[in-house]
């Protein structure tokens, strides 16, 4: 089976950079997800050895050292970040109705819903724990804020499922609580692990913000455009699901009546066919729709490197600064 994107795989000054310190998280990885309870060690072993780009414990990485950080604390920091987005994942695969991540079955279709759902209060469990251990009230502060709009961002998402009406900044909305909340919260709680300046911790926030935002416009392109092979995960989920992504809502806004009107058909449709699909994707290539949110995720990326201005100039601070573009050209 074809590699999801573990971070061994990934070529880009910043993974080269954050290496080492990626495999240090691994390692504790695999120390904390133990429990006297086998399922648990199952299921954890299942999901956190299966791939996935660690990209935000590689932001963490990053971020502490641009900041002159030089303690081992980054590495919990990326444990407890991949933990907050693994248990993310796992509940977000139960109410998305996932057929496949990271190019297996997910979590929910292996154990079922309830122990999904209870692994996944686990992890968040355990993330939270580890933040404590870690001594800084405000690091504690700035990862539960997070996840907490995480899950606001998730609920939103399930509410306007099927909201063919829905306009570009409720979904912008979404996405800034549901992802971008989590790098922003990366970047920051770096910021604080190395006592760098309010105006500093600001400026880490706001990278990873925008990262984030670029992140997931790439994420709802791609749940269109990608090779689902490279991708992990289907293709044609979104719509299938009823979610309205950039990519549908320019096409709503920009398409033709009859482009319109074959998108609004498959809209939540169950029953969904490759035909259908195909359809949609033809439309959304026509219409520019592909193009329009390519064009949005790099206005987010480039604005993203302004911010890292702040930041003293070093080798960590370049390898920030090739992120977006990873973000916005990746295939998966
Ligand atoms: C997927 O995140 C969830 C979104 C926020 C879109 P990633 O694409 O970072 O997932 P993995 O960890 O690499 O599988
Ligand atoms: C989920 O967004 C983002 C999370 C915070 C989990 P998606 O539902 O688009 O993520 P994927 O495509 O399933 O990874
Ligand atoms: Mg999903
Ligand atoms: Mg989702
Ligand atoms: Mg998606």
């Amino acid at each position: 089976m074809q590699s999801h994107g573990h971070p061994v795989h990934q070529q880009t000054a910043a993974y080269n950079l954050a290496r080492e310190r990626l495999e240090l998280v691994e390692a504790r990885i695999a120390e904390l997800q133990c429990s006297d309870i086998p399922l648990i060690q199952d299921v954890a072993t299942y999901l956190l050895g299966n791939g996935g780009k660690r990209l935000r414990p590689a932001l963490v990485a990053l971020c502490a050292k641009a900041c002159g950080y030089t303690g081992n604390a980054d590495i919990d920091l990326g444990v407890i970040v991949e933990f907050i987005h693994t248990a993310s994942l796992v509940h977000d695969d139960i109410v998305d109705d996932a057929a496949t991540r990271r190019g297996s079955v997910p979590a929910n279709r292996v154990w079922g819903n309830q122990l999904a759902v209870l692994f996944g209060d686990f992890l968040y469990a355990r993330s939270l724990a580890l933040s404590v251990s870690l001594g800084k009230l405000r690091l504690v502060e700035v990862l539960t804020e997070a996840t907490s709009r995480l899950v606001e961002g998730e609920m939103l998402d399930v509410l306007h499922n099927g909201n063919a009406d829905l306009d570009l900044d409720a979904y912008m909305d979404v996405i800034d609580r549901k992802t971008a909340s989590l790098f922003a919260g990366c970047a920051q709680a770096a910021g604080v692990l190395a006592d760098v300046s309010s105006e500093q911790e600001a400026a880490l926030a706001s990278f990873g913000h925008d990262i984030g935002i670029a992140f997931q416009l790439i994420d709802d392109l791609l749940d269109y455009a990608a090779d689902p092979e490279k991708l992990g995960k289907q293709v044609g989920a979104d719509l299938r699901e009823g979610k309205m992504t950039y990519p549908l809502i320019h096409l709503l806004d920009a398409g033709t009546e009859a482009q319109r009107r074959t998108a609004l058909k498959c809209l939540g449709d169950p029953e969904q066919t490759a035909a259908h699909l195909d359809e949609v994707i033809d439309a959304m290539r026509a219409a520019g729709s592909f193009a329009a949110t390519q064009e949005a995720a790099m206005r987010y990326a480039e604005q993203a490197r302004t911010a890292l201005s702040v930041l003293p100039p070093s080798e960590a601070r370049d390898a920030l600064s090739e992120l977006p573009d990873f973000i916005v050209t990746r295939g998966h």
